[in-house]
């Protein structure tokens, strides 16, 4: 346990449409999460300008994912939803994270490797520095926990790499400070960063293709029927799922029945998660049945559960300047705590101010 007190942050980028492996991936996870924590959920638009800057629909992108947030049952008032750009502590602090870590740590990350791809001369900095600036998001404030997916566990040790070399660096003027929490090792040390937790898991952490079970739901897949959108009516979550991909088996009645059969996996997975149980449950209800009456049946769970989000977030959508009073709100609560961890760093690292 540290000393430092439990806070959750995490944070989606509004790189447009949002669909189910969002929800129930990262979304249904912070609506869990905001019971036993507090909680920061940030729409992080200064990552989505990493890939490309020029994005004429990054206003309602941003919107969008705040319009999922609210729709999906995240409270902005018990917890801090708000879009990244509007509090500067997290580009002023990834600055000095960039001094931090190193180019090498940079050159390891599998995310930047295949998003950079073949032309890595040509990728932008930024997209070289976006865990630097994913640390900052989350030392800001301090939070102790951070709900991801495992393809960001990296981005978290790196994270707790930066918080590390930070305290390891600073430490006569980490330990002479009241703010400071007592490292808990032999040296007696403190730390003013803690090393931030990834929370991993989840009923459905990695909902696939509905095309191919081999690959993760995507909003940049050519096939829009590989995924089912959030804001998807009935008719196209039907049409989606009846030509969802299966094999010609009917379902196991066992989870170990469904090695090797990734599609199979996959839609239980969803039922499993959308019904709030587990694979065996679904299985102990479908085992033996074919897929035709398991899609039928999927249909229905999923126009269930995703048709009121859907709706509420059309209707949140048409109020643009309802939702960006929420962020402006949030924007204020989040730079209170942000202003404050922006003044310790300065005094640390030595910036005089006024
Ligand atoms: N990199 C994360 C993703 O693509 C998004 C993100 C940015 C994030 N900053 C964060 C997630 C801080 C958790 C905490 O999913």
């Amino acid at each position: 346990m540290t000393g430092f007190r439990e806070l959750v942050f995490s944070g989606v980028q509004p790189t447009g449409n949002l669909h189910l492996g969002n929800y129930l991936g990262a979304i249904t996870r912070f609506v869990a999460l905001q019971e036993r924590y507090d909680c920061i959920y940030c729409v992080v638009d200064l990552h989505a300008i990493t890939a490309e800057l020029h994005q004429p629909d990054l206003p309602s992108q941003t919107r969008e994912v705040t319009a999922a947030f609210l729709a999906s049952g995240i409270d902005p008032r018990r917890n801090i939803v708000f879009n990244q750009s509007q509090v500067s502590g997290h580009a002023e602090l990834a600055w000095i994270f960039n001094c931090v870590a190193r180019i090498g740590w940079m050159n390891r990350m599998t995310q930047f490797k295949d998003k950079a791809g073949k032309d890595r001369e040509n990728a932008s900095l930024g997209l070289l520095a976006y865990p630097s600036l994913m640390a900052a998001d989350i030392l800001l404030y301090r939070a102790t926990h951070v709900p991801v997916g495992e393809d960001q566990k990296q981005h978290l040790e790196l994270t707790r790499d930066i918080a590390q070399k930070f305290n390891n660096d600073f430490q006569p003027a980490i330990a002479a400070r009241a703010d400071s929490v007592p490292a808990g090792d032999e040296a007696g040390s403190r730390q003013f960063f803690p090393l931030t937790e990834p929370l991993i898991g989840g009923p459905a952490a990695r909902v696939m293709s509905l095309r191919d079970g081999s690959k993760k739901m995507s909003k940049s897949d050519p096939s829009d029927f590989s995924r089912i959108n959030l804001t998807d009516d009935r008719d196209a979550i039907a049409g989606k799922i009846r030509k969802a991909k299966t094999d010609p088996e009917p379902l196991p009645s066992e989870e170990a029945g469904l090695a090797g059969r990734p599609e199979a996996d996959n839609l239980v997975g969803i039922y499993a998660a959308l019904a709030g149980t587990d694979k065996a449950a679904v299985l102990g209800d479908f085992g033996g049945a074919q897929f035709s009456a398991f899609k039928a049946a999927l249909v229905d769970l999923a126009v269930d559960v995703l048709g009121p989000i859907g709706a509420e977030m059309n209707r949140l959508q048409a109020d643009p300047g309802h939702i960006d009073a929420v962020l402006a709100d949030g924007a204020g609560r989040a730079r209170a705590i942000a202003d404050e961890t922006m003044r310790a760093v300065k005094d640390i690292v030595g910036m005089v101010r006024s």
